[in-house]
């Protein structure tokens, strides 16, 4: 808000003095990292001057005294080389305070231009253990869907289950031999994924086993009644228990468009490339090859070998007439382009399936695709000895059994602090900072990088967790439970003290921040920015009294309280992590 106001009437400033801009110039105003010569801050006048070889502090000058912020800023000064640095006025911090107060929106302004964002994540596969992969996509993709909302675009979010595939021979097999009714009725993934893994190791031991497979897999692919049935009630009974557990954790699918949904697409789709020529036969099998259109180190479908660069093509049909994972993902491409007329889409998908993207994406654009499509990559959740992460049990971690064990040790936590509160709001209490804690140990890190998963660090009170965040929030909530509810605020407000003023800056940043996340596709800024926003107000809390203080006084520190009360939960919200009003 602030930033965007003041790079306005920079540029304003500009053209007044008479500065003419060279081509692809625009001068900016960023957050200031060192606050002690201001909120905000220029360097344009030194970029600038360095373009036109004149002298920097005396261009900073100039604009300065063509800049026209006097209802907003109390000061604006030239310092070091050539920085304009820009203080706010308290009035004009004052006033955000009330917006952010009476707003929906805690005063963050919706987009300029509103985008229809397909938002694909999660996307376990049916029959197969869901790996920790799944568990980064679920929170990253649900955070970024709800970002990408809350500025104004429209979203869809589709779960693009593996419902589909090789898999499906094994299971049918140990369906019609070794399924435990008992069990699965009792938890159906987790027996679907035990079947699984026990004919997949038969299968490995005997080639007998495995040509069973095959054969019940072409059965299914062929529509075999019996076959197609199973497969139904696999789908069907995974589908269940995992919307059980993405309603536990307050996630939401508009669709549920899995592989299958796709599977009479993909015939067509392979005749249209071998038509338009965009995919050639190459030994059988159905192929895109590399256009020669980009240069070969930004070519997916060239991989260096030596010091030479070979095919690397990305295979839409098998020899023997099986179509891919790529297929699969170009078919779901058209309809989502065609049906929901999607401006963007976002996969957010481990970083191993960067080329298998890469590829998809350049071939699509062949077709005369021009949404545009983002990989929002991800690395690898390691365990505390820094090795692959393991549950408890030792087993590959599901997100069905962390999330289990985080409410459980946050019950046991709740258990420990008796403070009059029932069973039943002890367990909503468990439930939210469980679940929120294992959400927040991943939004709070930058998603490229692995991080080490812990228990006692995630469920800690210090540092930048989840409980510490939301405990913020009880404190804003447990001073106006003091009062009765009888306090009505106004907008008689004067910030004084510094850590009012500082705490009222980081309050009015939210409105840039929450922008800024989807830039580069990082809920981590919204996280550290969170973080901040709860110390400042601990600071706050710390130097200025409010239930004693009095008039305007009073007014504005309760005034900073709702609001941090009110940006700490829409914040948190954003992050699919929901508050308390006790802990
Ligand atoms: N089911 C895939 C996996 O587990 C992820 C699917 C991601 N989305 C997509 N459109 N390919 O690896």
């Amino acid at each position: 808000m602030f930033r965007a106001l003041l790079t306005s009437r920079l540029q304003a400033a500009f053209s007044a003095a008479g500065i003419d801009l060279p081509e692809g110039f625009t001068p900016g105003v960023v957050i200031a990292s060192d606050t002690r010569f201001g909120d905000y801050q220029s360097n344009a006048a030194m970029i600038l001057a360095k373009q036109l070889k004149t002298n920097p502090r005396a261009l900073a000058e100039q604009i300065k005294a063509a800049l026209q912020v006097e209802d907003l800023c109390e000061k604006v000064t030239v310092d070091g080389p050539g920085f304009l640095n820009l203080t706010l006025s308290a009035a004009a911090l004052a006033e955000r305070l009330s917006v952010i107060v009476k707003d929906d929106h805690v005063g963050v302004p919706p987009v300029a231009q509103a985008k229809t964002i397909v938002v694909d994540f999660s996307a376990p596969n049916i029959a197969k253990p869901m790996h920790v992969g799944h568990i980064r996509s679920t929170f990253i993709g649900d955070s970024l869907a709800r970002v990408a909302r809350f500025i104004g675009h429209k979203v869809i979010t589709d779960n693009h289950v593996g419902d589909w595939g090789t898999q499906f021979g094994m299971i049918i097999h140990g369906w019609k031999t070794q399924l435990d009714q008992e069990k699965l009725k009792a938890d159906p993934i987790h027996e679907l994924v035990s079947v699984y893994k026990a004919v997949n190791a038969a299968a490995k031991a005997d080639e007998a086993v495995l040509e069973i497979c095959k054969g019940e897999l072409v059965k299914l692919q062929q529509g075999d009644a019996e076959n197609l049935g199973i497969w139904k009630e696999c789908v069907r009974l995974t589908l269940e228990q995992l919307e059980k557990v993405y309603g536990a954790l307050d996630i939401k699918f508009d669709y549920y468009l899995g592989e299958s949904f796709y599977n009479d697409a993909l015939a067509p789709l392979v005749a249209d490339m071998l038509n338009q020529g965009i995919a050639t036969i190459s030994d059988g099998a159905t192929v895109v090859f590399s256009d020669g259109s980009v240069k070969p180190e930004n070519d997916p479908f060239l991989i260096r070998e030596k010091d030479e660069w070979k095919a690397a093509p990305c295979i839409i049909r098998k020899g023997d007439g099986g179509f891919l994972y790529a297929t699969t993902d170009l078919a779901t491409i058209d309809y989502r382009v065609k049906e929901w007329k999607a401006d963007e889409i976002w996969y957010v998908v481990g970083a191993p399936q960067q080329l298998h993207f890469r590829q998809v994406f350049a071939a699509a654009q062949r077709r005369g695709v021009t949404t545009k499509m983002i990989h929002i990559a991800f690395g690898s959740i390691l365990g505390p000895d820094g090795k692959m992460f393991k549950t408890r049990s030792g087993e590959t971690v599901g997100l069905l059994e962390v999330i289990d064990e985080a409410i459980e040790r946050a019950r046991a936590a709740a258990d420990e602090k008796e403070q009059g509160l029932s069973d039943a709001e002890k367990d909503e209490i468990a439930r939210i900072i469980g679940g929120g804690s294992v959400k927040y140990a991943e939004l709070s890190q930058n998603r490229l990088t692995d991080y080490k998963f812990s228990w006692d660090k995630m469920l800690s009170l210090q540092g930048n967790t989840a409980p510490y965040l939301i405990n913020a929030y009880v404190r804003t909530r447990s001073i106006f439970r003091k009062l009765d509810g009888a306090v009505t605020l106004t907008d008689d407000l004067a910030i004084t003290e510094p850590a009012e003023r500082a705490l009222a800056m980081k309050l009015a940043q939210f409105a840039e921040n929450s922008h800024d996340i989807l830039d580069d596709h990082r809920p981590n800024l919204l996280a550290n920015y969170l973080y901040e926003l709860a110390s400042a107000y601990h600071a706050f809390f710390e130097a200025c009294n409010v239930l004693r203080s009095e008039g305007t006084v009073r007014n504005t520190r309760l005034t900073l309280c709702e609001a941090t009360g009110r940006v700490l939960k829409t914040g948190l919200g954003l992050l699919g992590i929901q508050t308390t009003e006790r802990m």
